[in-house]
């Protein structure tokens, strides 16, 4: 982070020159239909015999694995038992924006969020992290993360390990920051201690069979090359959210902040021996972080001496025992055929620009600020409007010296292509951060199905926690427009209404709308119920209303003259 904070910090111990010496530990895990996770002030001693506060949900670190099954009605009881408020973000779930956990669900000390939600995304491993503005780094770089694992009737139809910590494994892969007084700091480029379920230098009993590991990269912003000891092969099943069509056979697997993957490790045989799970950073190609070398300013303090930054370091260790009854012996051959949208479908296609952001005092081309279409987060800015059903094509354009890891909210996508062409067969899956290396462009392609709200957005960021604190995210509404005709009026040409969103006034640039007499203006919600209506004239080509009595949602405004229809949306703020 920025140098300012420099001094405080010392490097305690190289995870490089460590032998794994602790059992890794394997969370407890909780099944449904109700959750109740406490999020709560603790404490844990990570070197001993020192203290080190931290958070946790039921327990001191971190959250037990939340099993789920698709199709079924949950509800997750978040209680907030910090002195501070939080949220929960369930990241990856195709979820309405209210049950979403993002920066607009507040929980407040002392109280308790309830969502309750069917489970609708396809079996693989998702997670759930705070999403408090301007405070997620803060919050998850203290404990706050968890794992979901979702089963599904198709998944359960391959054979596969899936007995949790027998043959199934969470593996939440953290780097983390120490200060001198042993306090979790959300400074990352001091980030040399590597964690694995909260355990530092792990190692687990596997038994000679194929095993499975749910990989989570979770760090604030550090990026993975995970393979194994020796180049032996192994065999990524899933993407984000949901199984490949087939194994993809595999030596290196990177995965950025956010991004999940599971993969199979074929031990048999291998009993008695021991192996380890390493992240190859030294391969990592510059403006990753965690490889040797992001952007020009190379006097950061931190980066550069932190030894995780473009070496190479052991992981986990697995110590490979005898076998378990009835082990899974094979790799499957393949799995269901996936079904990526075609790009002729799109009804939309986007841009979206990252940029530096040299407006700040403090801005750096490593360490940003950065902004999405030089525009910082606004908690009360709408980003994009995006119509239910509709499909859509964003292309990411990495214009920054670092790459960022693009997260969306709500949906699943299918890559479309990085930089021309087709992504990694690894990357084919359904996808809800993809890393955006600097000069890359991407396209995705997503439909914004099921849930549609007027008011409440949900998010797309940048996933490097300080990133997304610092502004590198925006909003997105989905609105469905099914229920109002306007949208069946064909002639009607667009106007400009401005500010928007907007809480008191709205002024509609009339200068290119032709008619001698008044205006009739009309402003509808988004039921077709018309609920304001005036005739008015111009001064300067600009019409002025006042809105500020009007409820917090979106509008369609409509100019009728003889000939044309004009019209407009606006978002009207809560006073
Ligand atoms: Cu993992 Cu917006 O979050
Ligand atoms: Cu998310
Ligand atoms: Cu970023």
């Amino acid at each position: 982070m920025k140098n300012v904070f420099c001094f405080c910090y010392t490097i305690l111990i190289s995870s490089i020159y460590i032998q794994a010496q602790n059992p890794l530990y394997i969370p407890d895990t909780l099944s449904g239909p109700i959750y109740n996770l406490t999020v709560q002030d603790s404490s844990k001693i990570f070197f001993p015999p020192n203290v080190t506060p931290t958070y946790g949900m039921n327990g001191d670190l971190l959250a037990p694995v939340l099993i789920l099954n698709k199709g079924d009605s949950i509800t997750l009881n978040v209680t907030n038992n910090l002195n501070t408020s939080t949220t929960m973000h369930w990241h990856g779930f195709h979820v309405s924006p209210e049950n979403d956990g993002g920066p607009h669900q507040v929980i407040d000390p002392s109280t308790t969020w309830s969502p309750s939600f069917k489970v609708r995304n396809d079996a693989a491993t998702y997670w759930f992290h705070p999403h408090l503005h301007k405070n997620t780094e803060r919050q998850v770089t203290k404990g706050l993360a968890g794992l979901i694992i979702i089963r599904d009737s198709v998944e359960s139809t391959y054979d596969l390990p899936r007995r949790y910590g027998i043959d199934d494994f969470p593996l939440i892969v953290q780097s983390k920051a120490f200060d001198a007084f042993y306090q979790l700091a959300p400074f990352t480029s001091y980030d040399s201690i590597i964690m694995i379920n909260g355990t530092i230098d792990p190692f687990l009993q596997v038994p000679a069979q194929v095993i499975r590991l749910r990989l989570l990269a979770a760090s604030a912003d550090r990026t993975y090359l995970f393979g194994l000891e020796g180049n032996m092969p192994f065999y990524q099943i899933t993407s984000d959210g949901g199984l490949l069509d087939q194994p993809v056979t595999l030596t290196r697997l990177r995965l950025s902040t956010g991004e999940r993957a599971e993969i199979l490790i074929d031990l048999t045989g291998m009993q008695g021996q021991n192996l380890y799970l390493k992240s190859f950073a030294s391969e990592l190609p510059a403006g990753i972080i965690g490889s040797s070398q992001v952007g020009t300013d190379d006097t950061l303090t931190g980066y550069y001496t932190n030894p995780l930054n473009g070496n190479d370091y052991n992981l986990l260790r697995f110590d490979v025992v005898a076998q378990t009854s009835s082990p899974v012996l094979s790799i499957p051959s393949a799995f269901a055929p996936l079904s990526p949208w075609n790009e002729s479908e799109a009804d939309v296609s986007r841009d979206l620009i990252f940029t530096l952001d040299t407006l700040t005092l403090l801005f750096s081309p490593v360490e940003g600020p950065f902004l999405i279409n030089n525009q910082a987060f606004h908690m009360d800015s709408i980003n994009v409007i995006s119509y239910l059903n509709d499909i859509e094509i964003w292309r990411l354009i990495n214009t920054t010296e670092v790459a960022h890891p693009f997260h969306i909210h709500d949906i699943q996508f299918y890559i479309l292509d990085i930089n021309g062409a087709p992504p990694p067969q690894g990357q084919h899956g359904q996808k809800d951060v993809v890393l955006v290396q600097p000069g890359d462009t991407i396209r995705f392609i997503t439909k914004f199905e099921t849930f549609a709200d007027n008011t409440i957005p949900y998010m797309f960021h940048c996933h490097i926690l300080h990133h997304e604190d610092e502004g590198m995210m925006g909003h997105f509404l989905v609105v469905d427009t099914t229920a109002v005709a306007l949208k069946e009026v064909n002639s009607i040409q667009e106007i400009q209404l401005f500010p928007n969103p907007t809480r008191d006034y709205l002024y509609i640039d009339a200068k290119s709308i032709s008619d001698e007499n008044g205006l009739g203006i009309a402003v509808y919600n988004v039921l077709g119920q018309e609920i304001y209506s005036y005739i008015d004239r111009r001064e300067d080509g600009k019409i002025k209303i006042d809105i500020s009595n009007f409820d917090s949602g979106l509008y369609y405004l409509i100019i009728k003259t003889d000939t044309t229809h004009y019209q407009g949306k606006f978002l009207k703020l809560q006073a």
